[in-house]
């Protein structure tokens, strides 16, 4: 049954019915669309704390619970039985994949694998300090000159080709922009291993050396590619929506994504959170960062601490939490004084009263950069794991966006507070 919000104009006395929508879960959301074009008014909602930009398939969090589906399977489930491409191919399609789905998709994601040698060359031109996350922006946005069979956004079948385009070549780029940072030759992908078993080759393996792949390091790899696939509407999702949603090139649409990714309010959090644990230290530090991360003049934040939409244990957390005690134990290397330093920190932070009554809970980035750090990833390259992992629901969201028969050009409002007009000074005037 559709259900209505009357809303009054105060100073003309006109009522507007604004309908309310009903999800599948979530709150019910009132649909403002009209508002300007019946009342006048906009609405004011900065950093949208109240407002579904969109109607979407894919992925649902209840953040007060801490539960999180990707097409309505919960996470704990999917990482339990499931792994990353065949959470890709549920994130893309809806579905989960029968056994022949699930092999055609594999097999189009290792024959994209490979970049254009033209492209390679690319990675010449940053200097050997440059950071993985910006080599990875400019690179990919560089897609954008290759492949034209793929960029007619009208044409279902070129945005599939895209979106496996770009799962297929993510590692192949950040592999990349690691081996330009350590001056090593750049390796090209290897169709008969996994996705996570390729970017680990294609990442340490030496022209001069065997690489053995670790099958520990190579599947707690792809449970952290499949925990961080898609998250709904997150800053770098939202991003990649209005970039697509001019019409723009889907391979620099990913790379706005990535951009706005790598900001430590965002995917950046899980190279911080491992900065900041070196620079506290040792436990008895750590009152000291809690009364810092408390002070409103201080503009420290505990990272890996807090969420939008999380008000509970992010359940992300939890999972990578328990896969990190795993791999430790199986990799024969149980003492890490940094995991027990955030084990305490985390213990003292919960207990803490500004924490329970902000409800800020350890997010997936708390432990993220632990788990990534026992895996040998170096830490620049931690937030280049999240792009890798989030692409699938960067192309998921803006397939979904560009087949929405609603679909038009992402175009906030403002409220306008600078002067309301002035004369530019004549000649002279002083
Ligand atoms: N440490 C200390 N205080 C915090 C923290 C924190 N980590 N996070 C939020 N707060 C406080 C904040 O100061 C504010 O207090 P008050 O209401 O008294 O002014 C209150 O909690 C609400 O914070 P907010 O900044 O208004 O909340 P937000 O929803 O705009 O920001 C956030 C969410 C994730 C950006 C923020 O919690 C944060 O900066 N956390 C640290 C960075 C981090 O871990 N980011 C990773 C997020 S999860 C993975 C991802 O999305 O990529």
């Amino acid at each position: 049954m559709e259900t209505k919000l009357n809303i009054t104009d105060p100073e003309t006395g006109k009522t507007l019915e604004l309908p309310v929508r009903r999800g599948t879960r979530g709150p019910p959301v009132v649909d403002i669309s009209r508002l300007y074009q019946d009342l006048g008014y906009f609405t004011y909602d900065p950093g949208f704390l109240s407002t579904a930009s969109c109607s979407s398939h894919i992925t649902f969090i209840d953040g007060e619970k801490g539960i999180l589906l990707y097409r309505g399977y919960p996470i704990e489930q999917l990482a339990e039985r499931s792994h990353f491409l065949e959470a890709a191919y549920l994130l893309l399609y809806g579905e989960l994949p029968s056994v022949s789905q699930l092999t055609t998709f594999n097999s189009h994601i290792v024959h994209h694998s490979m970049i254009n040698e033209s492209l390679r060359s690319f990675f010449n031109g940053f200097y050997y300090d440059a950071h993985p996350m910006a080599t990875m922006v400019g690179v990919v946005g560089s897609l954008s000159a290759f492949y034209h069979d793929s960029t007619d956004i009208h044409n279902p079948e070129h945005r599939e080709v895209a979106a496996l385009r770009m799962i297929a070549k993510m590692p192949t780029i950040a592999a990349a922009s690691y081996k330009h940072s350590i001056g090593e030759p750049i390796n090209y992908p290897k169709n008969d291993l996994s996705y996570a078993g390729n970017f680990l080759h294609m990442m340490f393996s030496r022209p001069s050396e065997d690489y053995e792949i670790d099958p520990v390091v190579e599947k707690a790899l792809d449970l952290i590619f499949l925990l961080h696939a898609d998250h709904e509407q997150n800053a770098s999702t939202s991003t990649v929506r209005l970039a697509g949603s001019t019409g723009a090139n889907p391979f620099a649409c990913i790379a706005s994504g990535i951009a706005a990714l790598w900001g430590p309010a965002h995917g950046g959090a899980n190279e911080a959170v491992l900065n900041m644990l070196h620079e506290i230290g040792r436990a008895g530090r750590i009152p000291e960062f809690i009364a810092r991360a408390k002070n409103k003049s201080d503009p420290f934040r505990l990272m890996g601490f807090g969420h939008r939409v999380y008000k509970n244990y992010d359940p992300r957390a939890r999972i990578v939490q328990r896969a990190y005690h795993d791999v430790l134990t199986k990799l024969g290397n149980s003492d890490d004084p940094l995991f027990e330093l955030a084990l305490k920190l985390e213990e003292v932070a919960l207990k803490d009263e500004y924490f329970i009554e902000h409800k800020l809970y350890p997010n997936v980035d708390f432990y993220s950069g632990l788990i990534y750090k026992a895996l040998g990833i170096p830490t620049n390259m931690f937030t280049v794991m999240f792009a890798i992992a989030r692409t699938a629901g960067w192309v998921a969201q803006w397939m979904e966006m560009i087949a929405e028969s609603e679909q038009r050009i992402g175009r906030p409002r403002q409220s306008y507070v600078g002067p309301a007009c002035r004369q530019y000074p004549a000649a002279g005037d002083d």
